[in-house]
């Protein structure tokens, strides 16, 4: 498939995992990406490994001036930004009790603000640009269900779940789509803690209709599809690809 022929597409969280699969799919389906990430070294590894029509910058989505430098590199870059994929996001865990405040805030701002930050940005020059875009936001299944200790990163992902429906709404006029998906465990680094424990990983097994964790390409598929003409009548949906794990 050729899906994303001339389109450009900014993608945070881009130097692995679930967005270095988005990215590497993109640009497979002709596509031209900014990957965006706070970790250089890693980002800049997984362009080169990407190679022609994958281009590296610096962001800390927690921060709106370096949201805004990234803003102003895709404008120059690309001219205009057909899509966004915002998917920068952290994961931390801890009895309710225990959780320290600054861990609560590291969560809501990388995973809550962050997003509002980059989409507000974002969204702001598909605008400015006259694009009908499209913006796919990383939720989580823990915007619909909760385990206990995970107090931070729930309430981040509701936050996401909400946004993502709100930036819906206010974006319509303009003719963007925004939509999110939502994982459930995917083998990534922020999974990686949890999957290396074989209890844990029983426990959870027993929760899913789909008895393993998602590989970060099956992730990928869900969010270019919503990027895609393919979903020209979704917006403000969130598309669980949890294995069934919210349902159970
Ligand atoms: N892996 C899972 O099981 C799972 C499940 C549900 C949702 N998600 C969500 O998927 C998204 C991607 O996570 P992943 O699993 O690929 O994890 P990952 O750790 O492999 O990738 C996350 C990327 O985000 C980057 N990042 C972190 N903080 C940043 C910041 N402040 N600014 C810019 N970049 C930053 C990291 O450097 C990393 O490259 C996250 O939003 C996460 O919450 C993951």
């Amino acid at each position: 498939m050729r899906r994303f022929e001339n389109k450009t597409a900014v993608i945070t969280g881009a130097a692995r995992g679930i967005g270095e699969a988005i990215a590497r799919r993109f640009i497979r389906e002709g596509g031209r990406a900014l990957l965006a990430d706070i970790d250089e070294d890693q980002l800049r590894k997984t362009a080169e490994s990407i190679g022609e029509g994958a281009y590296p910058v610096f962001v800390d989505v927690r921060s709106s001036d370096s949201v805004a430098a990234m803003a102003k590199y895709a404008s120059e870059l690309f001219g205009q930004v057909d899509i966004l994929f915002s998917n920068a996001g952290i994961m931390a865990s801890s009895p309710f009790l225990e959780t320290p405040e600054e861990q609560f805030c590291d969560v809501m701002n990388t995973n809550a603000k962050g997003m509002f930050l980059v989409g507000k940005a974002i969204a702001g020059l598909m605008v400015k640009t006259g694009v009908k875009g499209a913006i796919v936001n990383t939720c989580s299944s823990y915007c619909n269900i909760v385990s206990a200790g995970t107090a931070s990163y729930s309430a981040s992902k509701g936050a996401v779940l909400q946004l993502t429906k709100v930036m819906a709404v206010d974006l319509a006029q303009y003719g963007i789509r925004v939509n999110a998906f939502a994982p459930g465990f995917v083998d990534t680094r922020i999974a990686a803690k949890s999957l290396s424990d074989p209890n844990k990983v029983e426990r959870l097994k027993s929760q899913w209709c789909i008895k393993r964790p998602s590989d970060p390409s099956e992730q990928a598929a869900v969010a270019l599809f919503l990027a895609s003409d393919d979903a020209s009548y979704m917006t403000g949906e969130i598309v669980f690809a949890d294995a069934g794990w919210h349902i159970v």
